[in-house]
């Protein structure tokens, strides 16, 4: 019985998508003794793994070393799927070139499992999707690719492979909350499944909300990443009206914070950025046009946040104009690539699309950033560009801070520089004629 096997801890678990989800996630099975195997296509990750190497800077190698005493170890060869009690999918769920989900990456997975799947085991999706993806695309896909006919158990019934919905709820660089802190929501095909997942996360989680279906989960996540897309663009549209008034958008937060009931704070800034926020509620979007139904908050906020790096552009423009210069043949650093604070992350981030709108206006464009050596071409951006030393500031016509990084010295950055303008209030409490606040 593999309820009984998870209690013990002699199930076996399987992860596929080694990401910033995935490697985590496998982790903390490890921690709570799990023997672990973790599946990815990428071989260069595979090979780092199992050399004992993290390519995460916030997991140390020390950590893979120490799971590797429990059993972990990493593969691309997807036969040993039959081996695992439980797999948990963690594979990326990107828009395409349309901004329609590119659900690719979990059907490509999905058809590389299902050959090798069995009675009795576990099958998660942690992806995030719109509703209706684990029974509708996954449950099929196994079905159909399962050579021995092997059935997805549906109600009570416990024969079949159980299929089940587990959003993940990972905020990178937050060290305030312990991962194992996060409820972790629960929706299976039938009874037997979600009571399978809910018994084998209450082994790494404190406490878990099974849910009635995996609609109810995927559109649970989705509610979660809409709330935050929705309420930033609201900050963000307020703060152009405050800067038109005259008021400081981030004095007025920090006093409306005070409220102690109804309302949380939402932070303006250069625009969103990261795998989850501006990605996540297009799925949503895309499933209501079959029910013919417009998601009008998300398009707007979609509108606005989107808008947000051309605003920046705007008053660096301006900010320059100032000193008698222009953009075009202006020489600008612009200071973080993460699309946010002391992360290694650099999906979607509005730096890229700030440094690309420079570039395209004529400057000559440098980087810091001490998470990022250099980059290349992404799904987005191809910008080729190595990392600046922080250093003889003075000679940038302007420095653009766009992601607020805790080890600057935001102080001595305004000394050196000639103008800096700044897109996330990083220099609150520094009073100087060079910044420009936006
Ligand atoms: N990063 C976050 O903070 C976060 C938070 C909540 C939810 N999510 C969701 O979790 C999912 C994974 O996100 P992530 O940030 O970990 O992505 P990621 O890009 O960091 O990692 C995905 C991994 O999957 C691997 N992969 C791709 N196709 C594969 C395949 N067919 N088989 C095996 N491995 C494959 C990739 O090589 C990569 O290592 C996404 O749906 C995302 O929306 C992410």
């Amino acid at each position: 019985m593999l309820k009984r096997k998870l209690e013990l801890r002699e199930a076996r678990v399987g992860i596929i998508g080694l990401g910033y989800v995935g490697l985590p996630l496998a982790l903390l099975f490890s921690e709570q003794k799990f023997r672990v195997t973790g599946f990815d296509t990428d071989a260069a990750k595979v090979e780092k793994l199992n050399d004992g190497r993290s390519y995460i800077v916030r997991i140390h190698d020390a950590a893979i070393a120490q799971a590797q005493k429990t059993g972990f170890k990493a593969t691309s060869q997807f036969a040993e799927i039959a081996e695992m009690d439980a797999v948990i999918i963690c594979v990326p769920t990107p828009l395409n070139e349309h901004h329609e989900p590119d659900l690719s990456y979990v059907t490509r997975t999905v058809e590389s499992i299902a050959p090798h799947i069995r009675e009795g085991q576990l099958i998660v999706l942690e992806s995030t999707t719109y509703p209706g993806t684990t029974e509708e695309v996954v449950v099929p896909l196994l079905e159909r690719g399962n050579p021995g006919g092997l059935r997805v158990a549906q109600g009570a019934e416990e024969t079949g492979v159980h299929v089940a919905f587990s959003p993940e709820r990972e905020d990178p660089g937050n060290d305030m909350v312990k991962r194992h802190d996060i409820p972790k929501i629960v929706g299976g095909c039938g009874q037997a499944a979600a009571e399978l997942a809910t018994a084998m996360y209450c082994s790494i989680f404190k406490r878990v909300i099974p849910v009635s279906t995996p609609a109810v989960a995927e559109m649970t996540k989705l509610l979660e990443n809409i709330y935050r897309c929705v309420n930033i663009a609201l900050v963000n549209e307020l703060k152009q009206l405050c800067m038109k008034m005259g008021i400081d958008i981030h004095e007025v937060i920090e006093a409306a914070k005070t409220k102690p009931f109804g309302f949380q704070a939402f932070y303006p800034g250069p625009g969103l950025g990261g795998h989850c926020i501006p990605i996540d509620p297009f799925y949503l979007s895309w499933k209501a046009k079959e029910f013919d139904f417009v998601t009008r908050f998300i398009q707007l906020a979609g509108e606005i946040n989107g808008e947000m790096p051309y605003f920046v552009l705007e008053h660096i423009a301006d900010a320059l104009n100032a000193h008698r210069k222009s953009i075009n043949g202006s020489k600008i650093l612009v200071l973080g690539l993460a699309y946010k604070r002391d992360i290694d992350d650099l999906r979607e981030s509005p730096s890229l699309t700030i440094i690309e709108l420079l570039r395209d206006k004529g400057a000559t464009v440098c980087y810091n950033d001490p998470y990022f050596p250099t980059v290349g071409r992404g799904r987005h951006y191809d910008l080729n560009m190595t990392n600046t030393p922080l250093e003889d500031l003075g000679q940038y016509d302007a420095v653009i801070i766009v992601t607020d990084h805790s080890s600057y010295d935001y102080r001595k950055i305004v000394e050196e520089s000639q103008l800096v303008v700044d897109t996330r209030n990083a220099t609150k409490g520094i009073a100087s004629p060079k910044i420009v606040r936006c």
